[in-house]
């Protein structure tokens, strides 16, 4: 386990925010949900982002991810900055550039696990590559679960196909929020396993939010956002690291 401070390196961003912030509401009622948050998400890497509850980690990934505007600041997806994209095009980089993968699934009911796994190709109107198709459905195992519709699988087999779908077109960048959430360990393990092997073996970049340390530990790199700012960050996490650093924050809270 390193700590290490927030210096960029020398590799390439597959995504970027500098002085990101997010304000909801006015007046009393006002929230700074980010303040003025830089930070890389840098290509073929693994980074979970941790924190509190409302400590601001999914409007972070929300305004990354193009999934909800920001108040000030700048992202970056690739050599692309959301703060100039008018819908349509923000729709279209998110359809194109981006995998998500979210806590509760969302597969569509009425289609069969391959139909879901290549439903956002499908609407873009982009043949699949077949021969990747293939490898991403033998990696996540579902082969022989393919005309299987989402009722028909376990919520550990449902959150396989999301994955799947995620890699299929090969995003710039995958985000997932809590994509473990609803899973059992077991089930956990193996889609976090998934996420960490394509990152290893096939170099796709991926940014999780969680609040498990465990979840974090296959990560290759953890932030942790306290307040709506980074105040840490962990290179090659281990479970019991991430714990430690978690209850020192609690503990800092309290004394503040
Ligand atoms: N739509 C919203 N309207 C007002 N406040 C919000 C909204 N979404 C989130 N917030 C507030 O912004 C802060 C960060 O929320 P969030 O990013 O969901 O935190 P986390 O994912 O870390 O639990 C919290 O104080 C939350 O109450
Ligand atoms: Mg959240």
């Amino acid at each position: 386990m390193t700590t290490t401070p927030l210096a960029h390196r020398a590799t390439t961003a597959a995504a970027r925010a500098t002085d990101l912030s997010k304000v909801y509401g006015q007046g009393e009622t006002q929230v700074v949900a980010l303040d003025r948050v830089s930070v890389d998400f840098r290509q073929s890497e693994f980074t979970a982002i941790m924190g509190p509850s409302g400590s601001g980690k999914s409007t972070l990934m929300h305004c990354v991810a193009g999934l909800d505007t920001f108040s000030s600041g700048s992202v970056r997806i690739g050599e692309t900055e959301l703060g100039t994209l008018k819908d349509k095009q923000l729709t279209q980089l998110r359809r194109d550039k981006i995998g998500f993968i979210f806590q509760a699934f969302n597969l569509l009911p009425t289609l069969t696990a391959l139909e879901n796994i290549t439903l956002p190709m499908d609407i873009a109107g982009r043949k699949a590559d077949q021969q990747w198709l293939q490898t991403v459905i033998d990696m996540v195992g579902l082969r022989d679960r393919l005309s299987h519709r989402p009722t028909q699988l376990s919520g550990g087999q449902q959150q396989r196909v999301a994955v799947a779908r995620a890699l299929a077109s090969r995003p710039e960048i995958i985000f997932g929020d809590e994509p473990t959430g609803n899973l059992d360990s077991r089930s956990g393990a193996e889609v976090l396993g998934f996420l960490r092997n394509s990152v290893r073996e096939l170099g796709q970049t991926v940014v999780m939010v969680t609040h498990d340390p465990v979840a974090a530990s296959y990560a290759d790199r953890v932030i942790f956002l306290a307040d709506g700012r980074i105040v840490n960050e962990m290179l090659h996490p281990t479970a019991d690291g991430v714990l430690d650093q978690m209850k020192a924050f609690d503990a800092k809270g309290r004394t503040s």
